[in-house]
């Protein structure tokens, strides 16, 4: 079956019933997107679909069209990082990494639908687990990032993805 992936279009041969994450790992060498569970719990292998926030390793590939487009780490940000990288790198979020790809994932695309989330809705949305606990962090880096969001707005620029 076809894929846009990162704006391109790719093909691939697999079962029907094989999840997109090993799709995107195995077959297309995507490896940022993360196994962490496998069950939809942690969020590691967070990726958008249409620009929502997917798991995908719970995620059939027989579920998804070839008109939607995927977004993985590696197509977040390729021109210039996103805004939600930026306030991750100047806070330094990240202490192992692990889980980051998909806690980035998940954190833009609470943004790009509600640009100025509370305390509250960020905690019940980002669901995403870190072992090595950075969650105050990720809290400060979403309201960086949304800062940042909302200033590009103002000065006429734009927050879009691939
Ligand atoms: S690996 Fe998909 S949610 Fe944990
Ligand atoms: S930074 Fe290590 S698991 Fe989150």
């Amino acid at each position: 079956m076809k894929l846009s992936i990162n704006g391109q279009v790719s093909e691939v041969d697999v079962e029907d019933d094989t999840p997109l994450l090993w799709v995107l790992r195995e077959q297309l060498g995507l490896t940022g997107t993360k196994y962490g569970c496998g069950i939809a719990m942690c969020g590691a292998c967070t990726v958008h679909i249409d620009g929502v926030a997917q798991r995908s390793c719970v995620l059939p590939i027989s579920a998804v069209s070839e008109t939607q487009k995927i977004t993985t780490i590696e197509g977040l940000g390729v021109q210039q990082f996103h805004p939600v990288q930026d306030a991750w790198a100047e806070i330094d979020v990240a202490q192992c990494g692990f889980c980051q790809p998909g806690m980035i994932m998940a954190v833009s695309s609470l943004l790009a639908q509600d640009p100025n989330p509370t305390d509250e809705q960020i905690q019940s949305e980002i669901t995403n687990i870190c072992r090595c606990g950075t969650y105050p962090r990720v809290l400060e880096g979403v309201k960086l990032a949304a800062q940042r969001m909302a200033s590009n707005q103002k000065a006429g620029g734009s927050n879009e993805q691939v």
